[in-house]
């Protein structure tokens, strides 16, 4: 049939599958061995799902006289799934450089924020943007995600905390959902900060009362499309009963629950995530043992982001013992004014080193399970026939490389494709 697939990825020295076997997700023993195909090759078909994955010579005869729209040489170089990179920020205005200053000179993260700067200073300046100015700079931030290998990425409102420009923020989300080539997943966090003037009680009112009706609306009428809900738990910010109530609201309007917790103060906030059914929670720096066993027991995905840590010198969160319990442990860059990362082989290296994952976990990590994280792993994450087509192909026969390597990652991922579309 002539022209019946679009895409042959032929005979690359390895291709990675971080096949999840029926699972959605790999944790503890799935870990232990990374499938890897040596001299394979990869199909794609033209509605961008995978088609055939083997080898080289098996699907040579396999597809015999067939025509595709374009064949890539992958003789010395690595398939790997493309990056989801499970938790970003990338909808704002203004700029915060100067605060990496404030922090390097010893201010902590909450000593800004309290200030009036942190989250505060980046809501002033995106309730004054343009829907048009935020969409431009959020694609190019997009772009920059691309070219890290990054295929499908959860994006979050929350620098509005008003409903007025948290709408304006999943506007701009959906837009991107709608006309780039990179996968979303969008995240309603209204309950990002306590807007100032407001306790955190009247905050999760005006939520609860307005905010998620009008979402509800919205979705309804195929207007705007949020797949989560998230919420900062943390002291001084939202306390343990406004996110209950928050997220409880949320999951009842059919959103996934996924939100900060345990990041700068214990708050038993994995505890409540896995009593309500969490989809994911992120940071966990402060994660508490019982709430890792209820993380494990109850499938809610870890969302680790060695950026942050890094950048506000936080002690890591304790992804060893996770792992040992059998967490489903996800990553995420965490992109946002505070941790200004677009690049997930960045964020897998500063996993591997500061947080003492091995690389086939890091890797997992950054693909099935943050597909998990974010609801997605039966489509995305893996390379599976029946998948979508969503990998990189990178310019080594060794594909430990993309996690070895410390930056400059853009020559060595030299295609990125998207629903079997090369970008
Ligand atoms: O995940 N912790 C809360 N939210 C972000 C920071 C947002 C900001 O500082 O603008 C985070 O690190
Ligand atoms: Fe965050």
């Amino acid at each position: 049939m002539a022209g019946g697939h679009s895409l042959l990825l032929e005979n690359a020295q390895q291709v990675v599958l971080v096949c999840s076997r029926g699972e959605r997700f790999l944790a503890r023993d799935a870990l232990r061995s990374l499938a890897v195909l040596e001299g394979a090759s990869l199909v794609v078909g033209k509605d961008g799902f995978i088609k055939a994955i083997g080898p080289a010579d098996v699907i040579r005869r396999q597809f015999s006289g067939e025509t595709f729209e374009e064949i890539i040489d992958c003789s010395g170089k690595c398939i790997l799934p493309g990056l989801v990179d499970a938790h970003t920020h990338p909808v704002w205005a203004g700029e915060r450089v100067h605060e990496f200053a404030m922090k390097l000179a010893g201010a902590t993260y909450m000593e800004i924020h309290q200030a009036g700067g942190g989250i505060h200073f980046t809501v002033e300046r995106t309730r004054q943007a343009s829907e048009e100015e935020l969409f431009r700079s959020f694609q190019q931030r997009l772009q920059c995600m691309m070219k890290a290998g990054t295929t499908l990425v959860e994006c979050k409102s929350g620098y509005g905390l008003d409903l007025e420009t948290e709408l304006k923020m999943l506007r701009v989300i959906e837009r991107a959902r709608r006309e780039l080539d990179i996968g979303i997943s969008a995240t309603y966090c209204g309950a990002h900060s306590v807007p100032k003037g407001k306790t955190a009680t009247e905050a999760a009112d005006d939520i609860i009362n307005n905010h998620l009706p009008k979402l509800k609306e919205l979705g309804r009428n195929g207007e705007i499309h949020v797949d989560n809900i998230d919420v900062f738990c943390e002291k001084g910010v939202f306390d343990l009963d406004s996110t209950r109530r928050i997220l409880q609201h949320g999951k009842d309007i059919g959103l996934q629950i996924n939100f900060h917790g345990d990041e700068l103060h214990p708050m038993k906030a994995a505890e409540l995530g896995a009593e309500l059914g969490a989809q994911a929670i992120s940071h966990l720096e402060e994660v508490s043992d019982e709430g890792i066993v209820a993380m494990a027991t109850a499938r809610c995905s870890a969302v680790l982001l060695p950026t942050t840590a890094y950048m506000l010198r936080l002690k890591q969160p304790r992804a060893r013992k996770m792992l040992d319990e059998g967490v489903i442990v996800a990553l995420g860059s965490d992109f946002n004014p505070n941790a200004y990362c677009f690049s997930m082989p960045m964020v897998m290296h500063l996993a591997c080193v500061n947080m003492r994952m091995s690389m086939p976990e890091a890797l997992a990590a950054a693909t099935i399970n943050a597909a998990y994280a974010l609801g997605k792993s039966h489509t995305h994450g893996s390379l599976e026939v029946g998948k979508q087509g969503d990998l990189i192909i990178i310019n080594s026969s060794r594909w430990e490389h993309l996690i070895y390597q410390f930056g400059g990652h853009h020559e060595l991922i030299e295609y990125v494709i998207a629903k079997g579309k090369v970008i």
